[in-house]
């Protein structure tokens, strides 16, 4: 009765959802319009493929005829107040030179394309011309979208700075913070902040002006909201309320979103922005180093910095713990003591930073950051994905086994020390003050040196570079389609990306980029990266968009479209989590093919999508309310949202005498996780009972780095998870107020009976992470021992040594993810009970006899039940005790 009763109040909870979403449906009665528009139009329409700035002027004379016919807004001119010298760096920016071009282009088309090298000022300056031509005058704000945090937030304060305005005027919105107020008229965002901007206010009738930056990096939301605005723009203008796109990027290929027909039914024309770029001359490897790259990094870093003439080096690596491991090898071998660069400063910095904030927080009593609501996340997935890593341990002793003390290029390279060499990392989830160093000019008689992932690639532009050194890869995270198994790669970059990175060194003077691998290599790059949308599950975005009822998300805009099979593996996991409803069974299998990958929101897929998280969480704060679990729902979700809660235990020793003490360090914090799992029942919910428990108990000790420390916790993970908390709280009271839930950072340990109940929610939402121990009659092959099998795999998975369930090995588990290291090892476990099954993921059941469809919620008849799909073992049935009804 307890399981249906959690039932119940599912549905009562979800009954709390209010509608107010707007009717997709209209872009189509807006196809007349759009005919109209396009005669209108007609005379821009070569525009395009003109790719000489002379012949853009030409056409746009031409078009001042039309603008004599069709007046459109006067020419306005906001005064800016700039200081003299931001008045002479802004006039050697090659943007300058297009300003009118700009301006008239936006005037007379609705959308936009700005193509032009990084450093070319588009980011800074465009919003600036907007600004001054009146676009924010009235009641419209401009709204500039960017992939990653650190660009938002660093990109609003110099626009400020410049215009010589406020950061309440000229602001910015990411994901756990931003300075919007209501006097903000040029407000920089991510583009996951815009998108759920979108589900509110389907018109975004706030903003006159949308940029959409950074458009060649092609990160998923930035080409969903390209689609999205690409039907936006011409509702707004046919209700009589203009609005304008402009679609910025640093590379030539703009074909995907000018000479796609579904997206723009008139190709936008494109404006090309000469770089005033110096000669870079490039310098390949004779040989590829295949492993250590780093080494080689650390080497030609020491060579330029002695041998060549004054300018700065950037460095490009492919995440934190390589920057920093680099960083702490290139001050070893050339000192600078002087203020704060010493080792290990900046993650001390870092951490007091925080600390101080928390303290103050702490102070006014407010037991957590109280988030507003306008300051949602993005979606689930993190910005800035490539920069994180899988297993982080860089605030530790750590750092990489390149690091060797013995390295022979220690003694080698470590040089002459008269010219200090001032080295800083760049990284997109370091401190914005942090970051905000490499802006600055080196101190006097110093030589710059940023070691950065590929942050620094087109999103910022460091000034003085005159070397790039670039070791050819960039960290991602890939999937596979199928199974959904993730995992970190580094691979090698694409010839597009190594042009980038070559010419940061050409912006001042004619530099140098040493690439540390040989032509022929490069020559097997590929052109372009790939649209991260292909490479990605894509179900929260589905759920995002049928919330915004688009329900044909096949027929979708896309600039580059997902694969056939995502999109139909994303419907089928909606569907099982009862956001979307379930599709015809019966019928013509054409209609059921097409009604399969169209399926409709339901009211929990509304409550759902309103979860800045991914579904499956989601589905779990929607059952969250029961038996008083929210708060531990929500600690839970914040938790496996977070990537890495805990220290790195898999790192590799660099030495006999450290790997033992890694070893030792491994097995005292795997035994204080087992304590905080607990015993009996409370470690049924496995590593999901010991990351609330670490919440708890960090929460309970005043979240402070020390305590971190010595439980092996990453402290910005656990201040992270935090401010998460307090966002889902938020979110949880908008959909059902009257729970008026407020986040209490000393959680009481759950009762047990709540813990039964946990389990269950977290069994509903990752249902389709069901796994099965072998049983040892089914063990043939030697690789299946202690194995589990899930429905679609062909290989075991195992439970990790580190984790709660290691001894305990349930026969059923769910599992968050499966991440492939040494083996397919699946995290964060929970045990399930088998009778669960057939009654919690009856979508995932066989039955025998087989029920009436559809299956019912609870199964009160005693009969050998089959989990479905292909597998041998879950063909092995077992008996289904009976289940009491209400
Ligand atoms: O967007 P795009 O890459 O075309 O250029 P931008 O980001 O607007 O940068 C234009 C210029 O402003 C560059 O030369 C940067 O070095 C400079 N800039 C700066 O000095 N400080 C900042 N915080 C941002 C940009
Ligand atoms: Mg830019």
């Amino acid at each position: 009765s307890g399981v249906i009763g959690l039932f119940h109040s599912g549905v009562g909870f979800i009954a709390w959802v209010i509608f107010r979403k707007r009717k997709w449906k209209e872009e189509e009665e807006d196809e007349e319009e759009q005919k109209a528009e396009e005669k209108d139009n007609q005379k821009v329409k070569d525009q395009p493929k003109t790719e000489q700035n002379g012949q853009i002027e030409e056409k746009i004379s031409d078009q001042g005829k039309v603008q004599n016919k069709k007046p459109s807004q006067p020419a306005i001119f906001i005064p800016v107040d700039r200081s003299p010298e931001i008045q002479e760096a802004r006039l050697k920016l090659p943007i300058l030179a297009e300003e009118q071009v700009v301006m008239e282009a936006v005037r007379e088309n609705p959308c936009v394309v700005i193509c032009g090298e990084t450093g070319s000022g588009k980011t800074t300056q465009v919003p600036q011309f907007l600004y001054e031509g009146g676009y924010a005058s009235g009641n419209g704000i401009i709204g500039i979208t960017e992939p990653r945090r650190v660009a938002a937030v660093s990109m609003s304060h110099r626009v400020a700075k410049e215009m010589s305005l406020s950061t309440r005027v000229v602001s910015y919105q990411i994901r756990y913070e931003g300075n919007v107020t209501d006097e903000t008229k040029i407000k920089f965002m991510t583009d996951g902040v815009l998108l759920k901007e979108i589900q509110k206010d389907f018109l975004l009738q706030r903003y006159s002006v949308i940029i959409i930056d950074e458009a060649h990096e092609r990160s998923v939301y930035t080409d969903i909201l390209i689609g999205l605005l690409s039907r936006i723009v011409p509702l707004r203008n046919k209700k009589g309320m203009p609005m304008k796109l402009l679609v910025m990027s640093a590379t030539l290929r703009v074909e995907d979103f000018t000479e796609n027909q579904k997206l723009f039914r008139t190709p936008p024309p494109v404006i090309r922005v000469d770089a005033r770029q110096f000669p870079v001359t490039i310098h390949f490897n004779k040989r590829t180093p295949l492993e250590d790259y780093t080494g080689e990094a650390f080497h030609k870093t020491c060579k330029i910095h002695r041998m060549l003439p004054p300018g700065g080096i950037l460095v490009f690596l492919t995440g934190q713990v390589e920057v920093h491991s680099l960083c702490r090898r290139l001050r070893k071998a050339f000192p600078f003591r002087k203020g704060n660069t010493t080792t290990g400063e900046d993650e001390e910095a870092d951490t007091s930073e925080a600390m101080r904030k928390f303290k103050k927080a702490k102070q006014k009593k407010t037991s957590l950051p109280r988030i507003d609501l306008d300051n949602y996340s993005a979606l689930p997935v993190d910005e800035g994905d490539e920069d994180r890593e899988a297993g982080i341990g860089d605030e530790e002793d750590g750092g990489s086994d390149l690091d060797i003390g013995d390295d022979p290029a220690d003694t080698e390279e470590k040089a002459d020390p008269s010219i200090p060499l001032y080295v800083l990392p760049l990284y997109s989830l370091l401190a914005p003050e942090q970051q905000a160093k490499v802006f600055r000019p080196p101190p006097p008689g110093t030589r710059l040196c940023v070691v950065s992932t590929n942050v620094a690639e087109t999103s910022l532009t460091i000034p003085g570079i005159k070397y790039v050194v670039d070791c050819g890869r960039v960290k991602k995270r890939f999937y596979d389609r199928v199974t959904g198994v993730s995992s970190f790669k580094v691979t090698w970059t694409s010839q597009a990306s190594a042009n980038q990175r070559a010419g940061r060194a050409g912006r001042t003077e004619p530099g140098h980029c040493y690439r540390l691998y040989s032509s022929a290599v490069f020559g097997d790059f590929s052109l372009f990266s790939e649209a991260e949308i292909t490479r990605r599950p894509v179900e929260d975005l589905v759920l995002q968009m049928k919330d915004l009822n688009i329900d044909k998300v096949v027929n979708f805009p896309f600039p580059t479209p997902p694969s056939a099979e995502a999109l139909v593996a994303a419907e089928q996991l909606l569907v099982s989590l009862g956001a979307l409803e379930e599709p015809p069974r019966t019928g013509r299998v054409k209609e059921i093919q097409r009604a399969r990958l169209s399926c409709p929101i339901t009211p929990l897929g509304r409550a759902m999508a309103s979860f800045p998280v991914a579904p499956r969480y989601a589905k779990m704060l929607a059952l969250g309310k029961q038996q008083d679990c929210l708060p531990y729902v929500i600690a839970v979700v914040a938790a496996m949202t977070v990537r890495e809660l805990f220290e790195d235990l898999d790192r590799p020793g660099r030495s006999e005498d450290e790997s033992s003490k890694l070893t030792q360090r491994r097995a005292r914090l795997t035994q204080m996780r087992r304590l905080w799992a607990g015993q009996g029942a409370s470690l049924l919910l496995g590593d999901l009972m010991v990351m609330l428990g670490a919440v708890g108990a960090c929460e309970f000790a005043g979240c402070t780095p020390k305590f971190c420390e010595a439980n092996g916790l990453r402290y910005k993970a656990m201040v992270e998870i935090r401010k998460l908390r307090g966002q889902l709280t938020n979110a949880v009271n908008a959909v059902c107020p009257e729970v008026g839930l407020f986040v209490d950072p000393e959680m009481t340990p759950p009762t047990e009976q709540q813990v039964f109940c946990l389990r269950q929610i977290v069994v509903a939402g990752l249902g389709d992470h069901l796994a099965r121990r072998v049983q040892a009659e089914d063990v043939l092959d030697p690789k299946w021992k202690n194995g589990y099998k899930t429905p679609l795999m062909d290989d075991p998975v195992f439970i990790h040594p580190t984790s709660a369930l290691f001894k305990t090995m349930p026969e059923f588990v769910v599992y968050q993810e499966i991440m492939e290291t040494t083996k397919m090892y699946m995290r964060g476990v929970s045990a399930v009970e088998a009778e669960w099954v057939p009654q919690l993921l009856p979508q995932y059941c066989h039955f025998s006899p087989p029920l009436e469809s559809p299956p019912p919620r609870f199964c009160s008849s005693t009969g050998t039940i089959r989990c479905h799909r292909s597998s041998t073992f879950f063909r092995v049935g077992w008996q289904l005790p009976a289940v009491e009804m209400e």
